[in-house]
């Protein structure tokens, strides 16, 4: 037989394809076995008796998985969703698992105002105490974006702006409850793009896709600049990268670029429970008691591009954000 010009036997083309089979086969296998060794591993065992965390998006992904850990150390565990039917089979999941009844589901869609301040005002109702906040929710569209009902780009809505607000209206609460952290799921895909200060509600103007690395690197102005105005309170705010994990926010990739996404996801990325490490690492690491306005990947403290460590663009960001949730003069301060 002729490939290529060559004169191949036709016995050798099934040895030939049986190699490169067990080849790529391999190089699949060493790839995941990479993926695994090289996940940072939360180390502390330390106990979480006594605290409340609040965590959002924790009915699936790696929220769930960190809902899961916070639980099995006997905190009170507060999951802040939007879908409440997800929640609650998750919730009664890690309750029989870890034997932690004092796990709570409440609402929160961080894609309305309205509701952020609705979780906001039950809360300081009906808790005495918030120790640790993590924003871990977070959403992704593919190319055609959607609009909040408050007319704030969905992506930007959900992963920035909800959180900025929820932030402030919890603010005097957590200061209450020192040492107290918050803890915001930012993603290493920020270096993607930019953040436009003139444009921090990018409605139709970018592929949708291209907005949640935006949204991110809001996430890490968000971080620092909060970190900057929580200094000296006892309250410290650092952000994280939980590594590329193969969860929901892949969902909103379309047909038929899903599948190969799919294979990719399955085949090299972390699990939603490596996918919680950093941020358990950040929310209960003895030593980072006092530490602040760090960024953290694979549980290590990780630098930011120098675009990220402008600290001017940050203030700007947050003032323009002031005005996007609407913060009236009766509300929290920071
Ligand atoms: N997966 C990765 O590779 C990766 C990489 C870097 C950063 N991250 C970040 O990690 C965080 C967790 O994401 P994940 O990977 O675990 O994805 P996921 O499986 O899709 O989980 C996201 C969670 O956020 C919730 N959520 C989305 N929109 C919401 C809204 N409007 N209000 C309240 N909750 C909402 C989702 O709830 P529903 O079930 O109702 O949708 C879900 O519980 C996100 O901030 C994401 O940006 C992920």
């Amino acid at each position: 037989m002729n490939v290529f010009g060559l004169d191949v036997c036709t016995v050798c083309i099934p040895i030939i394809i049986a190699t490169l089979t067990v080849g790529f086969v391999t190089l699949l296998i060493a790839l995941r076995f990479y993926v695994a060794i090289s996940c940072g591993v939360c180390k502390n065992n330390r106990t979480m008796e006594g605290k409340t965390i609040i965590i959002t998006g924790a009915n699936g992904g790696i929220g769930k998985e960190t809902a899961r850990d916070l639980a099995r150390r006997k905190a009170r565990v507060i999951m802040a969703c939007r879908n409440l039917e997800t929640a609650e089979a998750a919730r009664k999941e890690i309750s029989e698992e870890t034997g932690n009844n004092d796990i709570i589901v409440k609402k929160l869609d961080l894609g309305s105002l309205q509701s952020v301040r609705d979780f906001a005002a039950d809360i300081l109702k009906t808790e005495e105490r918030i120790d640790i906040l993590i924003h871990n929710a977070g959403m992704a569209l593919a190319f055609k974006g959607a609009t909040s009902v408050d007319g704030i780009e969905l992506t930007m809505a959900t992963n920035h702006y909800g959180p900025f607000l929820l932030t402030h209206l919890l603010i005097d609460k957590i200061k209450a409850s020192t040492p107290a952290r918050i803890v915001i799921v930012a993603s290493e895909l920020y270096r993607l793009a930019s953040v436009n200060v003139n444009k921090l509600n990018p409605v139709g103007s970018f592929p949708a896709a291209y907005l949640y690395y935006v949204s991110k690197y809001a996430n890490i102005y968000f971080a620092r600049e909060l970190a900057r105005r929580l200094d000296g309170t006892g309250v410290t705010v650092n952000s994280l990268h939980p590594g590329m994990i193969d969860s929901g926010i892949w969902r909103n990739v379309p047909f038929p670029l899903n599948y190969p996404m799919m294979a990719i996801t399955k085949g090299f990325f972390k699990t939603t429970k490596q996918g919680a490490q950093t941020t358990l690492h950040v929310a209960t690491d003895p030593e980072l008691e006092n530490v602040s306005g760090k960024y953290y990947m694979d549980c290590k403290e990780r630098g930011l591009s120098n675009a990220a460590q402008d600290m001017e663009k940050a203030r700007k960001i947050w003032e323009e954000s002031i005005k996007l949730v609407k913060l009236t003069d009766s509300d929290p301060k920071i």
